[in-house]
């Protein structure tokens, strides 16, 4: 690849979960083909220390509770203080909440807790992110990228909190911004990734169970787990106006082709 070829050298993208698997890998290939990135964080600073000594003068690390709206107005300022008005956003924070729990059983908190996080805290990153477009008059390379997730496509069982918030960023998210984006930046675009499985702290466990992984492979004729990078590079595209500056409103599937979910064995066959 040519330098620069995606146009992202001197970009200043805002990242949301730096310090978790695909918010690593993503900071560092947005500050490899030269952007300068805000590493946002929550409780885990430790990971993001290597690429801040690696990057010290493109690289900001804020800490803040995405669904805080005093954090994460605060953690703007910080960004666009530290490396000018952001022009990228990555909405990649996130939680999948591991116990298996059907929504006849679900406490109501634990609902509340997952839609707080993904979602709101989704609301709160986009609108402190849009509202400082509109100070700075900001216009060169305007994207959001959200990471939505099969879950949001197929569903996921004994996982509705989780796929809800996913469903709602794919669909009426990503649809309503793209139109949004454009009163106040014309070239502005919203975009969501859609990843199966990928090779992350949040997935780890979960991957270790075979059964798990037969089913969710099934239908995947690529039968591959994404690494955290299969998903960076696609954001990286999505992101650069060069590379994908006629396309929004978009979910893009970052999940080996799967066509959907195993329910029932293969085995048990309905009876003709
Ligand atoms: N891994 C998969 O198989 C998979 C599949 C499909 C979609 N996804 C999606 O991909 C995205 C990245 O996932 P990942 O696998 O990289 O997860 P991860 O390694 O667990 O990282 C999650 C990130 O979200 C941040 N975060 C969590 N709760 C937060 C809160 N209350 N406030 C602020 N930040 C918070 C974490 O910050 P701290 O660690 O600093 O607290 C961390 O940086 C998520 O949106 C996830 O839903 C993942």
């Amino acid at each position: 690849m040519t330098a620069d070829f995606l146009g992202l050298s001197g970009v200043h993208v805002f990242v949301t979960g730096a310090s978790g698997g695909v918010g690593l890998a993503t900071s560092r290939a947005f500050l490899e083909q030269g952007a300068k990135v805000t590493l946002h964080y929550n409780t885990t600073s430790t990971t993001l220390a290597p690429l801040v000594a690696e990057y010290p003068s493109t690289t900001c690390m804020v800490q803040a509770r995405i669904d805080d709206e005093a954090e994460i107005e605060r953690a703007f300022a910080q960004a666009n203080s530290a490396l000018g008005p952001v022009q990228v956003l990555i909405v990649n924070h996130g939680i999948w909440p591991a116990k298996d729990i059907l929504l006849k059983d679900m406490s109501l908190e634990h609902w509340g807790h997952t839609l707080s996080v993904n979602l709101t805290g989704s609301f709160l990153a986009i609108r402190s992110f849009m509202q400082q477009l509109v100070h700075y008059r900001v216009q060169d390379n305007v994207a959001v990228v959200m990471i939505g997730s099969t879950a949001g496509k197929f569903g996921e069982w004994y996982h509705a909190d989780y796929a809800v918030t996913k469903s709602a960023m794919m669909g009426g998210l990503t649809l309503s911004l793209k139109n949004e984006i454009v009163q106040f930046c014309p070239r502005g675009r919203v975009n969501t990734v859609a990843p199966g499985w990928i090779r992350t702290p949040m997935a780890e466990p979960t991957l270790a169970n075979k059964q798990v992984v037969e089913r969710a492979f099934a239908t995947s004729p690529l039968n591959k787990i994404s690494e955290p990078e299969d998903v960076a590079r696609c954001i990286l595209f999505l992101a650069s106006e060069r590379a994908a500056g006629n396309i929004t409103g978009h979910v893009v599937d970052v999940n080996a082709g799967m066509e959907g979910r195993i329910i029932n064995p293969v085995t048990v066959l309905p009876k003709l």
